[in-house]
């Protein structure tokens, strides 16, 4: 479907789970975020009939987030139901890659495509730090395991912190000359309760690039289509990987938005910087039919704002990244 602004809307991404096995410190509180109560987070069942109806609307391409997606249990049986329903075209999968050296090869084998990992820095202690506890050594085992299965493209995600993982730029940049994965370097955003932290690590996109092309010379800029998400594509010279910059704070992407959010609780948010929300899971629950749902999506494209700035002067606030998924 096309929205007001003619831009095409056929992404949806499906956030599984409120439940993370980390707590990074710019996406939550050390004693982490209050969760909803279980009888409020959409069944397998109720989720797989919202995206039979959400293709009815046009939607083709599905992501899973959460939270943190591989916690929650029955994934791998959903996920085998969610890709043979007509019209799912692409189904892919945000993580925090610490359950993947167990999971990866079942997500493939279910029909998993695309992998994007969250991993902001390379340094263990770091790493324990700022996910309050992580083990580094795990992700990076899922990362090695995604690899060699073929998962194609292996996304990392790497969120900018000036001041905290600065060193890290570079070895970042370097992992995309021995490795065929995509890094991608994204501006950290002042949302929900990390609003402090965001604003004292904030650094533009292009200082990282400014800092990688200094030491690994001219980044040579590149089109990549799976997925059409919102980062700028590059290559260091001679890689196999590559580098791309997701400025979702300096320079908006807006005009090119392709997608709309389900909350693990059934709410249907038409804009990320944007507190409205359209409840699902009520109608759902109460008999509501295929069209009757379907209008609901029709409406949550309708009322997607131009850009992040008008989502900011209708309602700015609410959920936290962990509970809307990134
Ligand atoms: P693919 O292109 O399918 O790989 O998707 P993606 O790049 O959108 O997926 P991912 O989950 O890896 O998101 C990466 C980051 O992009 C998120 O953490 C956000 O910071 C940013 N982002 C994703 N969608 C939006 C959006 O609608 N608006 C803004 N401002 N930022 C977004
Ligand atoms: N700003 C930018 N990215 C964020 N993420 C979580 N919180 C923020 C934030 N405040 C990222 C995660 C993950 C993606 C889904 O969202 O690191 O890569
Ligand atoms: Fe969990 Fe992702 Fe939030 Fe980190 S950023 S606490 S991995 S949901």
């Amino acid at each position: 479907m096309v929205d007001r602004y003619g831009r095409k809307i056929d992404y949806l991404r499906v956030s599984i789970t409120d439940r993370c096995n980390l707590r990074c410190i710019y996406c939550m509180p050390a004693e982490g975020v209050e969760l909803k109560p279980r009888e409020e987070i959409l069944c397998f069942e109720e989720l797989l009939r919202l995206i039979r109806v959400a293709t009815s609307v046009g939607f083709r391409k599905f992501r899973l987030t959460g939270g943190e997606p591989l916690v929650r249990k029955g994934l791998i049986e959903f996920i085998r139901s969610l890709v043979q329903l007509p019209g799912v075209e692409d189904l892919s999968l945000t993580t925090n890659g610490i359950l993947l050296p167990q999971m990866a090869a079942q997500l493939k084998d279910a029909g998993v495509r695309r992998l994007n990992i969250s991993l902001d820095t390379l340094n263990p202690e770091k790493y324990r730090e700022l996910t309050r506890g992580g083990d580094f050594s795990k992700v990076w085992e899922g990362i090695q395991k995604s690899l060699d299965l073929g998962f194609d493209p292996v996304k990392v995600n790497v969120v900018i912190l000036k001041g905290f993982n600065d060193q890290d730029w570079v070895d970042f940049a370097e992992l995309t000359c021995r490795y065929p994965v995509h890094v991608r370097f994204i501006e950290v955003m002042s949302i929900g309760t990390s609003r402090e932290f965001a604003e004292k690590h904030f650094a533009p996109a292009s200082q990282v690039r400014e800092r990688i092309e200094a030491v690994l010379g001219k980044l040579v800029p590149v089109e990549v289509v799976t997925g059409s998400g919102p980062a700028r594509y590059f290559q260091v010279p001679g890689a196999s990987g590559k580098l791309g910059f997701i400025s979702a704070v300096s320079n908006h992407f807006c005009s090119r938005c392709n997608r709309i959010r389900l909350t693990a609780d059934g709410q249907l948010r038409p804009c990320l910087f944007d507190q409205r929300e359209l409840d699902l899971r009520r109608p759902l629950r109460a008999g509501a039919s295929d069209q009757e749902l379907a209008e609901i999506f029709r409406k949550a494209i309708s009322l997607k704002p131009s850009s992040y700035h008008e989502a900011v002067r209708l309602a700015s606030g609410g959920r936290d990244m962990c509970q809307i998924g990134g």
